[in-house]
C-alpha cells in the first residue's frame, strides 16, 4: 500500500541523520500517518495520486495530496474541514465529484478525537507546501 511505503521512506529519510527541521517534519509525518491509519481514514483515502479504489474505480476519498492542493493558503478552510471529518460531508453538495468514488464521507467521529482530527487537517493541508 502506498502510504505504508510511504512510511517506510520517512523512517529511512529519519534515520539518516538530516538537519533538526526535516528530521522534526519526518516525525510529524510518521505520527499523522500512524494517527490517520488507526483512525480508520486510509481505508478510503491515499495520501498520493493516482491510486485506484476497488474495481479500478477512483478511490473512495479524494487522496490527500489533491486536498491539499485544494484548500493550501486557505488557514480558515482547516476549521470547516475539522467538522466535516466529524460530522461528515454532505452528499447533496459534494466537493470531490468525478475524482472519488464515494458519494459521501460518513461521520469519523468515532474514530477520532476533534483534537486529533484538527492536527491530522492541519498537516494533510500542509502536505503540499515545499515539498
Ligand atoms: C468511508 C470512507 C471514508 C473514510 C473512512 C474517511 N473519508 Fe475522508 N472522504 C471520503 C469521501 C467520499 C470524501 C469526499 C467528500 C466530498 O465529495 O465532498 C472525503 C473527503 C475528505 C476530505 C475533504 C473534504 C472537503 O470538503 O473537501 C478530508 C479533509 C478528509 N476526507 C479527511 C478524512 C480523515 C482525516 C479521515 C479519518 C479520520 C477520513 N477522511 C475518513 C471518504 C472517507
Amino acid at each position: 500500500m502506498t502510504h505504508r511505503l510511504h512510511l517506510r521512506r520517512i523512517l529511512l529519510a529519519a534515520g539518516a541523520a538530516l538537519p533538526l527541521a526535516s528530521a522534526l517534519a519526518a516525525s510529524e509525518d510518521a505520527a499523522m500517518l500512524k494517527l490517520a491509519s488507526s483512525s480508520g481514514c486510509m481505508s478510503c483515502h491515499h495520501v498520493e495520486r493516482g491510486a485506484k479504489g476497488p474495481d479500478g474505480l477512483p478511490p473512495v476519498g479524494p487522496a490527500w495530496r489533491d486536498v491539499s492542493a485544494k484548500y493550501r493558503g486557505q488557514p480558515e478552510a482547516e476549521a470547516r474541514l475539522t467538522a466535516t471529518v466529524m460530522s461528515g460531508s454532505n452528499p447533496y453538495d459534494s466537493h470531490w465529484k468525478g475524482q472519488a468514488s464515494g458519494l459521501a464521507m460518513p461521520p469519523n467521529r468515532v474514530a477520532i478525537s476533534e483534537a486529533d482530527a484538527r492536527r491530522l487537517v492541519h498537516w494533510i493541508v500542509g502536505l503540499e507546501r515545499g515539498r
